[in-house]
């Protein structure tokens, strides 16, 4: 496994839990002694567990060492990071291809190369050009296998997945039966619970995985626009997103509004997704429309905090409950925090914030003068508003009546739906939430 990032190392350890031996190749010192250590540099519930009883019983070691990392391998998976690239918001592949050079160079027999992280379509193809020029005296199948990890879930979405999508390049001696018969062992643990293994193409496993992720950003989006016209006609979101869900075409799930999706995936693989489209010229105008939405409402979320507060917010201050782009994970990428704390900041307020596992993260990312405190309570004290930006559980348990005599003012702004407005009401709040009456 190339990579001990947060997908290299939830994979690697969930296929040594499979009963695979895995070896995690991580160039980064401090990253590798800390794993090698037993610490784990990410947040995930349960994953220190697995990798602990994993290196244990020795199917799980970490190393720098590529070239003996995969002497003895039958398959090596790539699982480097692929940022947005500045300017065109393609999906940057050098770690990816220098990975494969790597490989390619240190390979010593026939190898399965697998792509694991998200990568454009086209991807897996360059990938085997490269192997087969880099090493026109070895024989290499390729194989995309998109992972659909979400963070908190991380571990369970590995382990009964609705489905494993693993694209494989036909384009050899024996049209990918190799290749084939080895991905279908490393994922035979998942036949006892009868999860779907789709095996496709290449290029057809690469745009699933986009084509997923813009979907379900889209489908978050678009309750996100149905929870501004509650708001205008008088409807209770929740009630209209049951409603939609219960339509087994639509489903249940990704329908809860809020400040707008962040994380690392939906907002880098949308705009990959978009520039994919353009670039094929033909267009992804929904998934375009899609970004621009997203990215317009949480400077949208800012400006409703500041009517909320009277229509200025300078001396004023505002607490913050949960900076993450969502409960359980320590991870502050495209998190809406980050713009409507700047916006606040920049319109003069005074910042309180508590988040249980992201301040640390945040620190380098916020203004400043943002005071960090110690609990929900210590952030409320004071303020003259509330905000909350992420549903972790520790909030619904406040007692409203305490929040309420440690606030100064007697605004809050739940863009999480966490609290019941009958009971917020019922304690003197000056509440309010998104698409509820
Ligand atoms: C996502 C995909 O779900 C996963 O399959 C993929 O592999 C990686 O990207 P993740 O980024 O961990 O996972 O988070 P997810 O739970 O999907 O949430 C993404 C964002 O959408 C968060 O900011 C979340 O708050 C927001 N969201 C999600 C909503 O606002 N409402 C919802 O109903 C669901």
């Amino acid at each position: 496994m190339i990579g001990g990032g947060y997908v290299g190392l939830v994979s690697g350890a969930c296929f040594a839990e499979f009963g695979t031996d895995v070896t995690i190749v991580e160039r980064d010192e401090s990253k590798l002694s800390a794993l090698r250590d037993g610490r784990i540099p990410i947040f995930e519930p349960g994953l220190d567990a697995i990798v602990a009883s994993n290196v244990q019983a020795g199917r799980l070691t970490f190393t720098h060492d590529l070239t003996n990392a995969i002497t003895d391998a039958d398959a090596v998976f790539i699982a480097v990071g692929t940022p947005t690239r500045r300017g065109d918001g393609h999906a940057d592949l050098t770690y990816v291809y220098a990975a494969t050079r790597e490989i390619a160079l240190a390979a010593q027999k026939d190898l399965l190369v697998v792509t694991k992280s998200t990568v454009p379509v086209g991807t897996g193809r360059e990938v085997a050009n490269i192997l087969k020029e880099t090493r026109p005296d070895l024989s290499f199948d390729v194989a995309s296998n998109p992972e659909f990890l979400r963070e908190g879930n991380a571990i369970g979405d590995f382990m009964r997945p609705d489905r494993v999508i693993i694209g494989i390049n036909s384009d050899t001696q024996d049209n990918g039966a190799r290749a084939k018969e080895l991905m279908g062992r490393l994922y035979q643990p998942l036949s006892l619970i009868e999860a779907p293994i789709v095996f496709t193409d290449l290029e057809t496993a690469e745009l699933t995985k986009y084509a997923a992720n813009a979907f379900l950003a889209m489908k978050v989006t678009f309750i996100n626009e149905m929870s501004d016209l509650c708001e205008k006609v008088g409807a209770n979101i929740h009630d209209v997103a049951r409603g939609m869900g219960l339509d087994q075409r639509i489903g249940k799930r990704f329908l809860n509004p809020g400040p707008g999706y962040g994380g690392s995936c939906f907002p880098k693989d949308t705009r990959a997704l978009s520039a994919i489209a353009q670039d094929a010229a033909v267009p992804a105008r929904l998934v375009d429309t899609t970004v621009l939405i997203n990215e317009q409402r949480k400077h949208d979320m800012a400006e409703r905090i500041i009517a909320r507060s009277g229509g200025d917010v300078h001396g004023k201050t505002i607490a913050v409950l949960g900076l993450t782009f969502k409960p359980d994970t320590d991870d502050m990428r495209e998190a809406a925090s980050l713009p409507i704390i700047q916006t606040l900041h920049e319109q003069g307020a005074i910042l309180r914030v508590f988040d249980p596992e992201g301040m640390e993260a945040a620190r380098p990312l916020l203004p400043q003068n943002v005071i960090y405190c110690s609990d929900a309570l210590d952030a409320a004290q004071d303020a003259d508003t509330l905000v909350v930006l992420t549903e972790w559980n520790m909030f619904r348990a406040l007692d409203p009546e305490r929040l309420k005599h440690t606030m100064r003012g007697d605004v809050v702004v739940d863009l999480r739906n966490i609290w019941d407005p009958r009971i917020m009401r019922g304690s003197g709040f000056n509440y309010s939430s998104v698409g509820r009456p």
